[in-house]
């Protein structure tokens, strides 16, 4: 449990909207209201809104929010009004974001004096602190230490592309997690961060509210917001894209349609929770690749309420309606793009969150596994669970391979070997979910993960047992 139902919590009467438009309240509709939040007030209750990139509002006490107007001369409850930007003010619509955050004291008074502070393992782009020669590269699962350490010092980066101070590229972590976060928060100034779990259920108390995942959820969390991360399980192990360009967007589906893929409706925000707490704490920033901590006496997750279209969500993977190939051939593996972040050149993406879930395979006459490939694009790949079907061997849950800028991968000889040998029935591919950060950069390798012991230096040989086939007279 966390130490947030001891406090001065309420749980939030909410909706999504595609308006801010609020009505106003009959007094007996806010008579109502106040049960709500009264009976609900032991903890923080986790509640999330529907919806992706919506206009939402929510607010954990009833009248907390302002109707009408985002600045009033005086808030309700002697609460501040404060903008979170997440675009620039003139970002054209379809991409301006920014919500409106009613708190208790306003995020200045969330910053003192900073002092710069170890960042242990976690690294920024550009990072070349590593000469590791090309090739195909594949670790192995990290073992949790023993030492205790929260979601913030167990991050590990294994890679890095772009560069975060043009605000382009992409960090991609681990995090090995033993203790959960208590009276310690953390924003991130260099990059949105969506975090996979592989191992433990995460419970991230945002400013925005409370998001609880387990393995197989995804949860996104933009540029600046303020969080904790407990541990429901007491470890966790995961993966973290960083991504530093422009936020993650839902892709376009083309001749697809209206409906498949990630259908926005399935993400969900949190509704407003705060915390009222006057205790010592320290609050720790990631800035400009570097990590700074500054002393506080109150918690800063003291949003009471808030409105607008930047704000954390979470996403169950499990809802990702794939499409594929049901006559012969693949289609890229495109298709089963969840999220993208884009770049300012069209159909380049900064970073591409695609993932390889359950599904069937009916192509007839078709090498069923994903085909031999090059890629400008650079591929990190990891397995939340079962077996992926181009690597039946060695590439296992929490383990990670990387096929960066212009390396060559595909199947290994024995996945070719049993695919083109196989009696194409349908086939239902179970118990399975990996998933890659694809970025247009190339993705340089960490010290950390060029010296971890779980890096497999024989990976490459693989392929090695794929044998010459071609005989010039046998059609
Ligand atoms: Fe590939």
């Amino acid at each position: 449990m966390n130490d947030a139902s001891a406090l001065k919590t309420r749980a939030a009467r909410s909706k999504g909207s595609k308006s801010n438009v609020k009505p106003r309240r009959s007094k007996a509709l806010e008579a109502r209201e106040t049960r709500v939040s009264s009976a609900a007030s032991l903890g923080v209750t986790p509640g999330y809104m529907s919806g992706f990139g919506n206009s939402f509002e929510t607010e954990a006490l009833p009248g907390a929010l302002p109707i009408g107007r985002n600045s009033p001369q005086k808030c309700r409850y002697g609460l501040y009004a404060e903008q979170l930007s997440g675009s620039p003010f003139t970002a054209p619509r379809a991409s301006n974001e920014r919500s409106w955050l009613y708190r208790i004291r306003p995020s200045v008074k969330h910053s003192g004096r900073f002092r710069k502070v170890d960042i242990g393992l976690w690294r920024t782009a550009p990072c070349q602190e590593h000469d590791m020669p090309i090739g195909q590269l594949r670790w192995g699962p990290q073992p949790l230490p023993k030492k205790q350490q929260s979601f913030v010092e167990g991050m590990r980066t294994m890679t890095t592309g772009g560069d975060a101070a043009t605000l382009a590229g992409m960090g991609a972590h681990v995090y090995l997690a033993t203790r959960s976060m208590r009276e310690e928060y953390f924003y991130n100034a260099d990059g949105e961060m969506l975090i996979v779990p592989q191992q433990g259920r995460l419970r991230i108390f945002t400013e925005f509210g409370l998001i609880e995942i387990e393995p197989g959820e995804i949860a996104l969390i933009p540029r600046g917001v303020k969080l904790k991360v407990e541990l429901a399980d007491g470890t966790a192990r995961g993966y973290m894209c960083e991504n530093y360009g422009g936020a993650f967007a839902l892709p376009e589906r083309g001749p697809i349609g209206a409906n498949c893929l990630a259908n926005a409706r399935d993400f969900l925000t949190p509704v407003a929770a705060f915390e009222d707490k006057e205790t010592p704490s320290r609050l720790f920033v990631k800035w400009g690749g570097r990590l700074f901590a500054t002393e506080l006496f109150h918690s800063p997750l003291d949003v009471v309420a808030w409105h607008g279209n930047y704000a954390p969500c979470k996403y169950d993977l499990r809802r990702f309606s794939p499409v594929g190939a049901i006559s012969f051939d693949h289609p890229d593996p495109s298709i089963f793009t969840v999220l993208t972040a884009p770049s300012e050149t069209p159909g380049t993406a900064n970073v591409d969150f695609v993932i390889f879930p359950e599904r069937w395979a009916v192509a007839e006459n078709t090498f069923r596994p994903p085909w031999y490939h090059m890629n400008i694009m650079s591929e990190f790949m990891g397995l939340i669970y079962g077996v992926y079907d181009a690597k039946p061997q060695g590439f296992v849950p929490g383990g990670i391979s990387l096929h960066n800028c212009m390396l060559p991968h595909g199947p290994d000889a024995e996945a070719f070997e049993r695919a083109s040998e196989a009696d194409l029935k349908p086939v239902k591919l179970t118990n399975t979910l990996a998933f890659m950060f694809e970025t247009r950069f190339p993705q340089r390798v960490t010290k950390y993960a060029a010296e971890l012991d779980v890096l497999d230096e024989d990976y490459a040989q693989c392929w090695q047992g794929l044998k010459k086939r071609f005989n010039p007279r046998k059609p």
